[in-house]
């Protein structure tokens, strides 16, 4: 069962590194649009992540503190995707993905990750 859920935390990292890499490559010399491969990682990252909210595999009792995190790191997700849509449908338009949402798609995917790896 631990054997299993290192699979599944290496999963949810794939998701993390799918998302943040393809807004990377948009952030530094791309053209600052939002790409159906951040879609790709943020699902990756959410399913995962959903498998990973649930106490299996675990030896020790998830308190409160696990739960809260778990919590925020789903709003934050939310947000993410949100904003990704959002930014979509304008690009569809024909129109730019203002500033604001696609550093903000930067910004909340690294404090997802620092969320997941620094509260413990
Ligand atoms: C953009 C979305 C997300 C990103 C980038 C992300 C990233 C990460 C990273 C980098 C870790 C650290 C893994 C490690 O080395 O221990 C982690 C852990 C974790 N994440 Fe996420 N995450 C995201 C969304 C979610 C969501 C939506 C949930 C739950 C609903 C979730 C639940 C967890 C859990 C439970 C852990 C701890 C795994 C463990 O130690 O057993 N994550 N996440």
């Amino acid at each position: 069962m631990e054997t299993l859920r290192a699979i599944v935390v290496f999963i949810h990292l794939l998701g993390f590194a799918t998302l943040f890499g393809a807004w990377l490559a948009q952030a530094v010399g791309g053209k600052r649009e939002f790409t159906q491969l951040m879609n790709i990682g943020l699902a990756i990252a959410g399913l995962a992540g959903l498998a990973l909210a649930a106490p299996w595999g675990i030896t020790w009792t998830p308190g409160m503190s696990f739960y809260i995190k778990i919590t925020v790191k789903l709003v934050v997700l939310v947000i993410i995707g949100a904003m990704i849509g959002m930014g979509m449908a304008r690009q569809k338009r024909g129109e730019k993905v203002p500033a604001g949402m696609f550093w903000s798609v930067g910004a909340l995917t690294l404090l997802n990750a620092g969320l997941g790896y620094f509260w413990h």
